[in-house]
């Protein structure tokens, strides 16, 4: 079986996203080959999605420390970080929310994905990405030999831009994904990954602060705080565009690639 061959069995693209017969990590040495060389992008410079001197005044984190509200965050550890997150009333999601959606994983994982805000069923269940997309995403996160569940394949960490979900899943507003940010920060700064893979335009944009198109950020490799991000298609924009699930399987091949090169097994 040639090189393609073998990738589009790992995919499923004709339905659905499984390796049938294989142990996911066989195909990881030939399909990482496939990736060209790929440039190294650097903090982008675009224009921002929000400002943030527009952010507002908010009520949530402790004040007592007279710090600005992004610093305390920016200090917490993660009991202090999911209680505030539970807590938050520092934009207009918390009136309408079930539950937040803080996020799932090894917290400790060196592979950080990153979605764009809880839908319906993440908001009943408090968990991100546990509908259709969700069972797209794991299959991804398998057909890599990742896995959410303990014990089922190397550990990966999920988090959303938003821990809230905004009514009728609209597209987060710009003083929304400001409020939220220094909570996503600090889960990097906690976690640690050694790669961030980013799920879908919103989570993209806001996370790199630019309007590029996810078309043109994918295939590249982008940094936040330090850690290396790489841009894929959202999985919910995959179950409706079958033909991009061979792209989204590059991108995969191309966050392998940089994961190996910094020190990742
Ligand atoms: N889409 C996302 O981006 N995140 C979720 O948690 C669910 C759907």
């Amino acid at each position: 079986m040639n090189r393609r061959s073998r990738m589009l069995e790992a995919l499923g693209v004709s339905t659905e996203w499984t390796l049938r017969g294989a142990e996911p990590v066989e195909v990881e040495a030939v399909e990482i080959a496939e990736v060209a060389d790929v440039a190294v992008v650097g903090p982008v410079a675009t224009a921002p999605v929000f400002a943030r001197d527009e952010v507002p005044a908010v009520a949530d984190a402790p004040a007592d420390t007279g710090l600005p509200r992004a610093q305390r965050i920016a200090a917490f550890d993660w009991a202090q970080l999911e209680d505030a997150v539970s807590n938050c009333t520092s934009c207009k999601l918390c009136e309408r929310r079930t539950n937040t959606v803080f996020g799932v994983g090894d917290r400790q994982a060196e592979w950080m994905l990153i979605g764009e805000a809880p839908g319906e069923n993440e908001d009943k269940q408090g968990e991100p990405f546990v509908g259709q997309a969700g069972k797209l995403l794991d299959s991804m996160l398998r057909a890599v030999g990742l896995s959410r569940q303990p014990g089922e394949g190397k550990g990966v960490f999920i988090a959303n831009v938003l821990k809230c979900r905004p009514p009728g899943n609209r597209d987060p507003e710009p003083d929304e994904a400001a409020m939220c940010d220094p909570y996503l920060k600090r889960q990097i700064a906690l976690v640690k990954p050694r790669i961030i893979v980013v799920l879908g335009r919103v989570a993209a944009q806001n996370l790199l602060q630019t309007q590029t198109p996810v078309s043109k950020l994918r295939g590249k490799v982008h940094e936040v705080e330090g850690v290396p991000v790489v841009v894929t298609y959202h999985p919910a924009y995959l179950l409706r565009t079958l033909t991009d699930k061979a792209r989204a399987w590059e991108d995969l091949c191309l966050a392998r690639k940089v994961y190996a090169e910094r020190g990742g097994q």
